[in-house]
């Protein structure tokens, strides 16, 4: 019998489902479509223009990105509808920006005055302006600006020259830390609620919101379709992970991205050692609630412990490995898990399609 997939990568090797992959992308598309919103997918998830392309080929209406490192990247892949969906700040990205927009229609977040005036200057400079959608915090305590001084904040940086303003902005990144499925959709209500309360208010005071722009994987679904939303932007649903299975926001037959790796000890019979450490699976915890760092698919056991070549299973009762057997593992994040690999092992079946290359990996400034 010839050898099967899993016995023949270099391990540890990523491995992605592509059946699984264009189903998520499908029905992260139809959702989008149905609620009549824009999907804006978020590209940091997997960096790789192959997996952007099918997106766009399902519906997506271009790209969101952390970095302007990673807007470059895709800009140089034939993206021409780039948001940075991040508080960019400094005149060198300002300048590498406006390089940018002959390239694409372009935008970038923002949370602040002074902030936004350091992008300002090269636009202002050129005699061009830059688009940006304010954060706004719904409730995840990172960045943004509250929902009730949106609008004053968003006058002052609309009066910038060199800006123009397209609307507003939100992540409900707190949706990974509710513990029930109820309590995402809370979040998603809340999330989809608070951002189009900030865009009535800017509308009162005679500020122009083109977008209203929410989207993280669990809340999606919800968000999207508060009215007054225009546009969402998911990025993990290509993939799904660990914690999305725990959150309920997919099931574990959703999940498009494992790590193949080999059992390289069994120290003890409830102990097994696999070569992924955190440099292949990433130090992230699982949400909602902590719980190792990754699961070994068709079994129960679970890595319970990293170091950085090393992952140590915890071995599950009436469960044992094998020196050289080869696992799957469900890492917990998947986006950090793809953004620590140079390329992506794509398949169908036991067949590897194509090497995915992570061409916007590390691109962080
Ligand atoms: C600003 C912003 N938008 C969208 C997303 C996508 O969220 P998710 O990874 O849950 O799909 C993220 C994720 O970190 C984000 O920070």
């Amino acid at each position: 019998m010839p050898p099967t997939l899993l016995e023949t990568l270099a391990t540890p090797a990523i491995v992605v489902d592509l059946d699984v992959l264009e189903r998520n992308i499908a029905r992260m598309a139809g959702r989008a479509r149905e609620a009549g919103v824009r999907l804006r997918p978020h590209a940091k998830t997997h960096k790789c223009p192959e997996i952007a392309r099918l997106q766009r080929a399902a519906g997506a209406w271009g790209l969101s990105v952390a970095k302007v490192g990673e807007a470059e990247v895709f800009a140089d892949a034939g993206f021409d509808d780039l948001f940075v969906a991040y508080p960019v700040v400094g005149e060198d990205k300002g300048r590498r920006l406006l390089a940018l927009a002959d390239r694409a229609r372009l935008a970038v977040g923002t949370d602040s005055m002074e902030g936004a005036r350091t992008l300002a200057r090269p636009f202002r400079d050129a005699g061009r302006s830059l688009d940006v959608l304010l954060k706004v915090d719904v409730g995840y305590g990172r960045v943004g600006v509250p929902p009730e001084r949106a609008a004053e904040i968003a006058r002052r940086i609309a009066g910038v020259p060199g800006l123009r303003l397209r609307g507003v902005f939100t992540h409900a990144g707190h949706g990974y830390l509710a513990e029930a499925r109820a309590a995402v959709e809370e979040v998603a209500r809340l999330e989809g609620q608070r951002l189009t309360a900030a865009a009535s208010d800017l509308r009162a005071a005679g500020l122009p919101v083109e977008e209203v722009s929410v989207g993280s994987t669990p809340t999606a679904p919800a968000a999207m379709r508060v009215s007054g939303v225009t546009e969402c932007r998911p990025g993990n649903y290509v993939f799904h992970d660990a914690s999305q299975v725990a959150l309920g926001t997919c099931g574990i037959e959703d999940c498009s991205l494992t790590v193949v790796a080999t059992v390289v000890s069994v120290p003890a019979a409830d102990r097994a050692v696999v070569d992924a450490g955190s440099k292949t699976l990433s130090s992230d915890p699982l949400r909602p609630r902590p719980g190792g760092y990754g699961q070994v698919m068709g079994r129960s056991s679970r890595i319970e412990k990293l170091s950085e070549e090393h992952g140590v299973i915890a071995v599950a009762e009436g469960e044992s490995f094998r020196v050289g057997e080869r696992l799957r593992i469900l890492p917990n994040h998947a986006c950090v898990v793809a953004n620590l690999h140079d390329c992506l092992v794509g398949v169908s079946g036991d067949r590897v399609e194509a090497i995915l290359e992570v061409a916007a990996r590390g691109k962080v400034r």
